[in-house]
């Protein structure tokens, strides 16, 4: 496994001062803990480590096993210390640095961890939806159709069933359906008929065969600067990790993990997560909007990380009953 991570975080300053409030860099008397429910190739959490106490602790989630698995040694020679297990993952604690946390399980769990720790309430919840460069980068997991590999598109390869089982198993409107909501692919029924009719002699297993169905049946291949597979790779990746379900469990119950005055932070690159979240936030008795708007990356950034373009940041506020 390549141990070094090639995604570059989005929106960072942004989310840094997000989670800390008006004045990130004021020193603190109390510890503070912090949670970063999707740990990816580690760039938000790294940053804000730097700027946290010996004293406080920062809690890091991965539903990807394989990112903890990357991160684990390469933070143990960092810190200069080596990880000790516990039941829900990995603590990291040297005299200079804050105890780090590493937990490989999705951000539905944190009120659980958080209770398994005797943590009673957190400063700040960081989201930042979707999968990483890194993920994209291994061809074994199916994510990117530019290369070939297993269609597999699962996050946690142990649960759940992979893209291929999906299209061989779910009905033609199950699959056209999918791709049309989660996609928003004007051209879903062709592609669902189009895999139907070729599972019947020989089922779709890697991304490069659907990938190859796709722009044989999808007019004109690259719309603007989106290749017309991208839609429903990114369709069956919501699906078979049940993405939004994810989301809305996490809206509905990480606010009552933080402490009054602590903060939520989500970015999102997918409208559906995005209006999931406004509307959580709004609605959430425990919760005060922040951003009115959804911040989104500046000129500069745009021009450095393509991938900030569609990234969404909201940021709500605990307040008290
Ligand atoms: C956009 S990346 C995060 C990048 C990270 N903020 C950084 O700075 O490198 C999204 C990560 O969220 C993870 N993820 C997706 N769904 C998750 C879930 N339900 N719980 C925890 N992690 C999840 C993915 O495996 C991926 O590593």
């Amino acid at each position: 496994m390549n141990p070094a991570t090639v995604h570059v975080p989005v929106l960072v300053e942004e989310v840094l001062s997000g989670l800390l409030g008006q004045a990130p860099h004021e020193p603190r008397s109390a510890p503070r803990v912090f949670v970063d429910g999707t740990l990816g190739g580690g760039g938000h959490a790294r940053r804000l480590a730097s700027i946290l106490q010996p004293a406080d602790t920062l809690l890091t989630f991965d539903r990807d096993p394989s990112v903890v698995d990357r991160l684990r040694p390469m933070l143990e020679s960092e810190l200069g210390v080596l990880a000790t297990e516990f039941p829900m993952g990995w603590s990291l604690h040297s005299p200079n640095h804050c105890r780090w946390i590493l937990a490989p399980h999705s951000y539905c769990t944190i009120p659980e961890v958080l209770t398994s720790l005797g943590i009673a309430a957190v400063d700040g919840i960081l989201l930042d939806l979707g999968l990483s460069s890194d993920q994209l980068n291994e061809s074994d997991r199916g994510f990117s159709f530019r290369t070939d590999g297993p269609l597999d598109l699962r996050f946690d390869p142990t649960t759940g069933i992979s893209a291929a089982d999906f299209l061989r198993i779910k009905s033609e409107k199950e699959i056209a359906d999918t791709i049309y909501q989660y996609g928003e692919e004007r051209f879903s029924r062709r592609i669902a008929r189009a895999i139907v009719e070729r599972r019947l002699s020989d089922p779709i297993v890697s991304s490069k065969q659907l990938a190859d169905l796709i722009h044989r049946v999808v007019p004109g291949r690259v719309h603007g600067r989106v290749d017309s597979a991208t839609r429903t790779f990114q369709a069956l990746r919501i699906a078979v990790n049940r993405e939004l379900e994810h989301v809305e469990h996490a809206m509905k119950h990480l606010p009552g993990c933080l402490a009054i005055g602590g903060r939520l932070v989500v970015i999102s690159f997918h409208s559906l997560e995005d209006r999931i979240v406004k509307h959580a936030m709004r609605e959430h008795s425990d919760l005060r909007v922040i951003t009115k708007k959804p911040i989104t990356a500046s000129a500069q950034e745009l021009d450095t990380n393509p991938r900030s373009r569609s990234a969404k940041l909201r940021i709500a506020e605990r307040v008290a009953p």
